[in-house]
């Protein structure tokens, strides 16, 4: 057992193309779903709503050319400031750097012959400019960014001709960056599906009587196209290590009755291990199939499939960990709160985040623990962080003390979670740099250790400041996490 993290423990931070990089019709890009969910600045922060993705929600975004209510097609023009905004991470030492590449960049037709050859420069360069910095690159295939075209040809994910056209779009990038890539994500939080169907397969939701099984449908694809896009990395490089991700709802009983234990179990099999013993594990589990059967869910499969799934399994397992919830048998009287993508049930013992999010670090290291002791497999921690309203003051500084009192009581217990043995390979805190909401689309979300001045609107000077966080991981890095 280690005292501490690793002397190679790899320290970072995390961030999306959708978010990020604005920049959203340029260079060839085609639109993607983010591009056009409309901000909604009279959201209640502690409540989730999800503002529904329809035909008509799309067809009336691409006729609007005023983006001040779509923050995401601006992000924080990263697509333009990356090298200086890369040199911020590398100036607080970050060891690894987690990025996305925008598929609707690479292939902007859906099913071109050829990719994009403008996009790959851009990337080629975002990547060069993360390794000059002495950082690892490693890259998410696929980030709640999807390509609109794909839906619109072939209604997303539900049409296995995607699994073709991602492995065609995996092709290029593995070939393309072979000996500088090595850590690869296939989809960004695969089990967000269940809640955010459009934004994840591209499946829109128009009333289906069957729409829960089409969710499923278009998962199974995801699922071949990892297990293949795994085998496909490995014969191409076989240095590639391939990660799944999940986001981690850690759930608790609300109570030490029986069936609120069996309540949990639940939840956590469907919101969570489902996804991990599919990728993580190789098989569908007896409880999902089970789970089907009573639901009348019927998932079509080819020959190889189940063969694929369980020869190419993930080689780490990659999660966000956020937030936690409770489970009870008696769920209508109790008290709710706004967790990520979906309200959760108020667990009495946890603060929460201006936007509801339940603060819990100590669910870090149980959960660390509840997942290695299944699969034994290493884990990246591939996002964590809080959301919170930051002030920038005259003399440029920004004071967050409750950035840093997050990270740290949650870095905290994932090094007790080390400390227990389990095999944590690294840490990408999400949002080094303040970027665009991907729930709520404000940018007064903030995530990051650098401040961007730049309100919901897009109006600001758009210079960036380091907050008294920047300064306060820099140290964190540079002591490898021993302080604490
Ligand atoms: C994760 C996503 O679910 O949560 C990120 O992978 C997202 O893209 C993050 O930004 C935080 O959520 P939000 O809605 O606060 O941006």
């Amino acid at each position: 057992m280690e005292n501490g993290f690793p002397k190679d423990f790899l320290w970072g931070g995390a961030l999306a193309a959708c978010q990020a990089e604005g920049a959203y019709n340029v260079d060839g890009k085609s639109l993607t779903i983010p591009d056009v969910m409309r901000f909604n600045p009279k959201l209640d922060r502690t409540i989730t709503k999800q503002l529904k993705i329809t035909q008509e929600s799309i067809d009336a975004a691409k006729a609007e050319l005023d983006d001040t209510y779509y923050p995401k097609r601006r992000g924080i023009d990263f697509y333009h400031t990356y090298k200086q905004d890369i040199a911020l991470m590398a100036e607080m030492g970050f060891k690894v750097f987690r990025y996305s590449v925008a598929w609707a960049r690479v292939f902007p037709g859906g099913d071109d012959a050829e990719p994009n050859e403008l996009a790959l420069r851009f990337y080629d360069d975002v990547i060069d400019t993360i390794i000059s910095h002495g950082m690892v690159p490693l890259i998410t295939i696929s980030h709640f960014d999807m390509p609109i075209v794909l839906i619109e040809k072939f209604g997303g994910w539900y049409n296995r001709k995607l699994v073709d056209l991602y492995l065609k779009y995996c092709d290029v990038l593995f070939n393309r960056y072979k000996g500088k890539v090595q850590y690869w994500v296939t989809f960004n939080e695969i089990n967000m599906s269940a809640k955010a169907g459009p934004k994840t397969l591209g499946i829109l939701d128009t009333g289906q009587e069957n729409y829960e099984e089409m969710i499923f449908q278009g998962l199974h694809h995801q699922f071949v196209a990892a297990a293949r896009a795994t085998e496909l990395a490995h014969a191409i490089d076989p240095e590639n290590k391939i990660g799944c991700m999940v986001a981690y709802f850690t759930t608790y009983a609300h109570t030490c009755k029986p069936e609120d234990a069996l309540e949990m179990q639940n939840e956590d099999r469907m919101r969570n291990m489902f996804y991990l013993d599919v990728q993580a594990g190789g098989h569908y589990p007896y409880y999902a199939n089970t789970y089907f059967k009573r639901r009348g869910i019927t998932i079509t499969m080819a020959a190889d499939d189940l063969a694929i799934i369980a020869a190419h399994t993930a080689d780490y397992v990659g999660m966000s960990y956020y937030m936690s919830m409770i489970a009870s048998s008696d769920a209508e009287n109790l008290e709710l709160t706004s967790g990520n993508v979906t309200n959760v049930l108020k667990n009495p013992y946890l603060e929460g985040s201006e936007w509801g999010w339940q603060i819990d670090p100590v669910g870090l290291r149980y959960t660390l623990n509840h997942v290695f002791d299944r699969y034994q497999k290493p884990i990246f921690i591939l996002e964590n962080s809080i959301g919170a309203i930051d002030t920038l003051n005259e003399d440029g500084t920004v004071h967050d003390p409750y950035r840093i009192a997050y990270l740290e009581s949650h870095i905290r217990e994932m090094k007790r979670a080390v400390e227990d043995g389990v095999d944590v390979i690294g840490y990408t805190m999400w949002g080094p740099i303040d970027i665009v909401s991907s729930g709520t689309s404000e940018m007064s979300k903030r995530y990051g250790f650098i401040y961007v001045d730049q309100d919901d609107y897009g109006a600001g000077t758009k210079r960036r400041y380091r907050k008294d966080s920047f300064y306060w991981y820099k140290d964190l890095i540079a002591t490898n996490g021993e302080k604490l």
